[in-house]
């Protein structure tokens, strides 16, 4: 209960009844409060973002106009350490959908305890539509506009859907010159030969693979001759599909933006990698049938993988999923009536939070390398991935088993508890 001179639960700058996936967010906490204890006292910290930066993004086009472009930056907590996401670039973006981004990183780097608050940033553009220069000024400027906010020991930024190295390269060379010295550290997902981390490209669909096949291990189901059904075949789920199929788990379906494939007997994941680079996506496939986009997810398979957007899970296709495992490598793929539809009906649902956490965990060890200016091998890198994820995942596991409430109840208990009490030894300032 909120003191009577508090008197709104939400910001100003949220509508009730368009709260959009904050609204999904503040569900979840709202459901691992009970579990909280004496730290529920500190909840409404996770309920609003520490700090929420709007910026207006203004460049010169190609064709001489000046066109403006909404940015965000928000930081959902500090407590544990700097903020810590990844920068969307998307025509759809919003200040909520950041907000909820930013608080499942708060989660997601607590859940793997690697020492990070929750940060996420956007501009609302479609970089289809902008030439390279264009796509360059628009990043230089956003991050000239955010520099105020971020930093290599304050909030470091790293790519997210429809950002990627090159980008982090611009905005590293815009931080840098800013303050007159190269600033590696200020973000992760960088190219390798500017500071990046060996392993780092494929460390999410790494870090998906790996949980997949330790829960796959718990619940009896056999990794040899499981199959598998990916949405989304870009960085996550191409490497996730490739992990699996390489332990002997066909790809037996896979959808993306331009369609829908099946194969019964397994797809080729390498040749269709191959293809999904030179095509743009897995439409018109030599070595598949076409599947009708809506008959994806009541495809024949165990393991199943969003990896593509929020939203995806719905009260309307939950009921067809034949899938003893669902893995969450897209964050919020799975709204929270579709949760309750597979938790009632014995999926096991493996919760972005943690499943997708592998990303992030190398991008610490990124972070790390740039500070000593000292880099690992990857064989290093992997086997200390493999090493955070597994252990991470063994302790919502049985926090999960302990408290009869499914993993995505469990990870926010962990990853709450190691927040609230943090936030409670800093104590609050002045
Ligand atoms: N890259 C990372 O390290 C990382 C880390 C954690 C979480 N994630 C999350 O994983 C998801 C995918 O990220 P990515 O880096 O693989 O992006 P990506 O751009 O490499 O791939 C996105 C994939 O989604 C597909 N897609 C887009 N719209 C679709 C639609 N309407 N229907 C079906 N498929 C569609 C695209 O065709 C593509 O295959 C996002 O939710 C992202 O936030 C990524």
């Amino acid at each position: 209960m909120s003191h009577p001179a508090v008197a709104h639960t939400l910001p100003s700058y949220l509508q009730a009844d368009r709260l959009g996936p904050w609204g999904i967010y503040l569900q979840q906490v709202d459901r691992v409060t009970p579990y909280l204890g004496r730290l529920a006292r500190w909840v409404e910290t996770l309920k609003r973002p520490k700090r929420a930066l709007i910026v207006d993004v203004p460049i010169e086009m190609d064709d001489g106009s000046i066109a403006h472009f909404e940015g965000y930056r928000v930081q959902h907590n500090t407590s544990r350490g700097p903020g810590k996401g990844g920068v969307r670039f998307h025509q759809d973006v919003t200040l909520s959908e950041v907000m909820a981004l930013s608080a499942w990183m708060s989660i997601k780097n607590a859940a793997v305890n690697v020492p990070y608050g929750g940060a996420k940033g956007g501009i609302r553009v479609d970089p289809k539509r902008l030439s390279r220069g264009e796509l360059e000024r628009l990043t230089r400027r956003y991050t000239s506009e955010i520099g105020i906010i971020i930093g290599p020991s304050k909030d470091i930024p790293a790519p997210d859907v429809n950002t990627d190295g090159q980008i982090m390269a611009w905005m590293m060379d815009t931080y840098s010159m800013n303050v007159g010295a190269t600033a590696t550290g200020v973000v992760t997902g960088k190219p390798v030969a500017l500071g990046g981390s060996l392993g780092r490209v494929e460390a999410t669909g790494r870090g998906v693979f790996t949980v997949g096949v330790q829960a796959a291990k718990l619940i009896g189901l056999p990794i040899e001759g499981a199959r598998v059904a990916v949405q989304g075949f870009g960085n996550v789920g191409g490497t996730a599909g490739k992990l699996f199929a390489e332990a002997g788990a066909p790809v037996v379906a896979v959808q993306d933006h331009s369609g829908a494939i099946c194969n019964a007997k397994g797809l080729d994941v390498p040749a269709l990698l191959a293809h999904v680079r030179s095509s743009g996506g897995v439409h018109g496939f030599a070595g598949a049938d076409a599947l009708a986009p809506e008959e994806f997810w009541g495809v024949d398979c165990e393991i199943l993988i969003p990896a593509a957007l929020e939203g995806q899970i719905t009260q309307h296709n939950a009921g067809r999923i034949r899938a003893r495992l669902v893995i969450e490598g897209a964050n919020g793929p799975t709204t929270p009536e579709a949760d309750d539809i597979l938790h009632d009906r014995g999926v096991l649902v493996l919760p972005d939070v943690i499943a997708n956490a592998g990303g992030v965990t190398v991008s610490y060890f990124e972070w790390v390398q740039d500070f000593s200016s000292f880099f690992w091998s990857e064989d290093e890198i992997n086997a200390r991935l493999v090493r955070i994820m597994q252990e991470a995942f063994a302790g919502v596991w049985q926090v999960a088993q302990e408290n009869q409430v499914s993993l995505r109840t469990a990870t926010f208990i962990v990853a709450c508890q190691r927040i609230l009490n943090a936030r409670e030894m800093r104590g609050l300032y002045p």
